[in-house]
């Protein structure tokens, strides 16, 4: 498995705490409003979006959901490679091939072949698969919308790792197949114009924000941004520490 990996590598560390906050923050909200699908997005590449999918994950796993991640990232996912997993079929091979109905309440072979079992107990990956010549098409498949359905019988949680929501349309076509939406943004590179420009993207195609994961924060500046965010939003961040998830909406 990989360095990424922090909260099963070094559990007790303080980013870990933060992880397993952040995932208190969404169990929370969970209770209220039964949600089950999460997308992860974000503005821009590289802010740290499968890197929360992860590790959220292996939180959840530990309080016991069984869970599945799907790596929605038809260009460049990289689940399978966070967990050492060698398969080129996943995603877009269920996409594609799946001809499973509504009625239908048993997962077709399809989508069987296409979900792998991690090293972490509870824990199952539907990578993101050969990547297709046109991703936005084949998200658009209609299957998607019953696999999903199928698979939230079999699950507690699932987090789908999406592409960056600025940079290709694929993200703006996954945001309402989620229960909500959670942005990732990098402390330092998303800019703000983005941000809203991200935020109004989602709201545009009926997606529903959970919040914002303000990420790569520096540990010794914990104390200054949650001040700040706290002047700025009127008390009404759910705090927790880094990564931390922000209500935005
Ligand atoms: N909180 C963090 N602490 C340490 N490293 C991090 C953190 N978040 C992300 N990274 C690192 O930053 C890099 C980019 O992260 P990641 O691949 O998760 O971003 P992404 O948003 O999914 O990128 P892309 O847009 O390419 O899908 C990786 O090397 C990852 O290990
Ligand atoms: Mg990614």
């Amino acid at each position: 498995m990989k360095k990424d990996l922090i909260i099963h590598e070094a559990p007790k560390s303080p980013v870990s705490e933060a992880i397993r906050t952040l995932r208190t923050s969404i169990t929370y909200k969970m209770t209220k409003t039964h949600d089950k699908v999460f997308l992860i997005t974000s503005s821009s590449i590289e802010e740290g979006k499968s890197w929360v999918v992860s590790n959220l994950a292996i939180a959840f796993t530990q309080s016991k959901q069984k869970v599945l991640i799907i790596d929605a990232d038809l260009r460049k996912g990289r689940q399978a490679n966070i967990f050492s997993l060698n398969s080129s079929y996943g995603f877009s091979n269920a996409l594609d091939n799946s001809k499973i109905s509504n009625d239908n309440n048993s997962l077709d072979e399809e989508i069987q072949k296409a979900i792998f079992k991690t090293q972490i107990d509870n824990l199952f990956i539907m990578p993101s698969g050969m990547f297709p010549s046109k991703p936005s098409e084949l998200l658009e498949n209609e299957q998607f919308d019953i696999i999903l359905e199928n698979l939230k019988d079999k699950f507690d949680i699932i987090l789908l790792d999406a592409p960056p929501i600025n940079i290709v349309t694929d993200s703006m076509i996954l945001c309402n197949k989620a229960d909500s939406v959670i942005i990732v943004c990098a402390i330092g590179k998303t800019k703000r114009d983005s941000l809203v420009e991200t935020k109004k993207k989602i709201k545009n195609m009926g997606g529903n924000i959970l919040g914002v994961v303000i990420n790569k924060m520096p540990i010794d500046k914990l104390k200054e941004y949650t001040k700040d965010y706290t002047k700025y939003n009127n008390n009404k961040i759910i705090k927790i520490e880094n990564p931390k998830l922000k209500n935005i909406s």
